[in-house]
């Protein structure tokens, strides 16, 4: 019975939504529920006691409507927040950093790694915490991009202000010479060809998506929890605040006609 539970996902608005895409195409038949914050976004520049909140009652709304496993589809709550909602989940849990940190150590030819997240995120150091314990001889730059996730949960303002916003925060990037790039913040593989065309071939793209898809994919088959059954799996979406922004915004980066979101009450 277990095993046809949804995953629970969360992220401070849509960024979640590119684990949402990579999930579809890794475990098709799993039912999700996803909750954006909306009311909080962006976590990026609030303190570690705020995001820590905000997670712990996402975590359990998401356990209420009785999910089999959680992905924390957000980085900086995964910086932030992951050991406190760890200790409080009664279901397994999921960040997102890890994932990505693994997939850029295999994909470094130089030993550079660059980073570009939030601000609480880049505070936090726990790409850098990380990747030192996977390979303490890379070398890892961080960027706060802070202006990037508010941009981007606003239509109308990402056409006109992207590519000056990209010049300035990537110009640092390409100066410390990584070749491979964290897109450290879920929101970011929404922009990544924008982000690709400016920095050109030589910087490989890194985001968490697709790795943290098979590693759920791995820990649910360990822990016999994978849905195996052939109806169409259900999405369902709830947010904070504003649920038909949201759904509009979601449309297009999933590329579905219709997405609907509820207001979590
Ligand atoms: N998608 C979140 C992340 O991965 C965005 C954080 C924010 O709301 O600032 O960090």
């Amino acid at each position: 019975m277990q095993n046809k539970a949804p995953i629970g996902l969360f992220d401070s608005g849509v960024g979640g939504l590119t684990i949402l895409k990579a999930l579809q195409v890794v475990l098709p038949s799993e039912n999700i529920i996803y909750f954006g914050d909306t009311a909080h976004v962006p976590y990026g520049n609030k303190s570690k006691t705020a995001v820590t909140k905000y997670s712990t009652e996402i975590v359990k709304f998401l356990e209420n409507k009785k999910v089999k496993f959680i992905i924390v589809g957000c980085n900086t709550a995964s910086a932030l927040a992951l050991p406190s909602i760890k200790k409080i989940a009664k279901v397994g849990l999921l960040g997102v950093l890890m994932p990505a940190a693994k997939q850029a150590v295999k994909t470094t030819k130089n030993g550079k790694i660059a980073v570009i997240a939030t601000q609480a995120t880049v505070n936090s150091n726990s790409y850098k915490n990380t990747i030192s314990k996977l390979n303490k001889n890379l070398k890892v730059y961080q960027f706060a991009c802070p202006l990037l996730v508010p941009l981007i949960e606003d239509k109308k303002l990402l056409k006109t202000l992207l590519p000056t916003m990209l010049k300035y925060y990537l110009a640092p990037v390409k100066k410390c010479g990584a070749d491979t790039l964290i897109l450290g913040c879920t929101h970011y593989p929404i922009i990544k060809n924008q982000i690709a065309k400016m920095l050109g071939s030589s910087v490989k793209l890194i985001d968490s998506a697709h790795n943290t898809a098979l590693e759920t994919k791995n820990i649910l088959a360990q822990k016999k929890l994978l849905n195996t059954s052939k109806t169409k799996a259900k999405i369902r979406a709830y947010t904070s605040d504003a649920p038909k922004h949201f759904e509009t915004l979601a449309k297009a980066i999933l590329n579905q006609k219709s997405i609907k979101a509820e207001l979590a009450k």
